[in-house]
């Protein structure tokens, strides 16, 4: 039985006085799902300090253990701080910072070496989408951006169509139905089905407690990755109580 998984990415936003948000989402993550925030790297330390039932994670890592690698953060250097859980390949790290999915693969080693759980992204832009290629897609990434050594414990997957993220449009729930679906036979395919049945499928863009119900009732999807609706604890508990 899967874990479901309530995951917060605040991405660049959020100094110290946003800490306040992880005593406020304490009665949320007394729940049966997990509860899972990814401040800036610059508060992971301070977060996990005061997280209580909330797990704390990354926003991203490089792929190297350690070195001359000005303004990175290691995987280690996450864990030490108290991280658990590291999202890698999200697409404004692919857009903004060209990220491959061969990169993705090597960021998510280093995740593994540690003993971070890593949170790997996926999906398609609006063109690829209106292309009738978002499954090509999405196979290419899962293919690409995924080691051999995937498990249950060591990976969740996050469905993000680009279209979707901070744009409030949503994909019906026949759209995600078919992408989650194509994940989990994609992976049985790959993996087998044990290992394939332990991984988590998250969905991710324009999540909120108005949508949250019926995204989460679709098959194989275990979670979401919330944007900017897990900022405030206000936002995100009701999220969470939907799971
Ligand atoms: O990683 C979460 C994400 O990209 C979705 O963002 O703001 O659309 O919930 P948002």
């Amino acid at each position: 039985m899967r874990r479901k998984l309530a995951a917060g990415n605040w991405k660049m936003n959020g100094t110290t006085t946003a800490l306040s948000e992880l005593d406020a989402l304490q009665d949320a993550a007394r729940g049966a799902a997990e509860v899972l925030i990814c401040p800036p790297a610059t508060l992971v330390a301070a977060a996990s300090a005061q997280s209580g039932k909330v797990a704390i994670g990354g926003q991203d890592c490089h792929s190297a253990a350690s070195g001359a690698h000005t303004g990175d953060v290691s995987a280690q250097m996450l864990k030490d701080a108290g991280a658990t859980y590291v999202i890698l390949g999200h697409s404004e790290r692919r857009a903004d910072h060209s990220e491959s999915d061969a990169l993705v693969a090597y960021k998510t080693q280093a995740a593994w070496a540690v003993g971070l759980t890593a949170i790997v992204c996926v999906g398609e832009t609006l063109d690829e989408r209106e292309g009738g290629k978002t499954l090509d897609v999405v196979g290419r990434q899962l293919a690409a951006s995924l080691p051999d050594d995937v498990t249950g414990a060591n990976t969740v997957i996050a469905y993000e169509p680009v279209w979707a993220i901070g744009t409030g449009k949503v994909p019906t729930t026949d759209q995600i139905a078919e992408v989650h679906s194509f994940m989990r036979s994609t992976l049985i395919q790959r993996f087998g089905n044990d290992t394939a049945q332990a991984i988590r499928l998250l969905y991710g863009g324009s999540v909120k407690a108005s949508n949250a119900t019926e995204i989460f009732a679709v098959a194989d999807v275990d979670g979401a990755l919330v944007g900017g609706a897990s900022i405030t604890a206000s936002d995100f508990a009701p999220i969470v109580a939907a799971l």
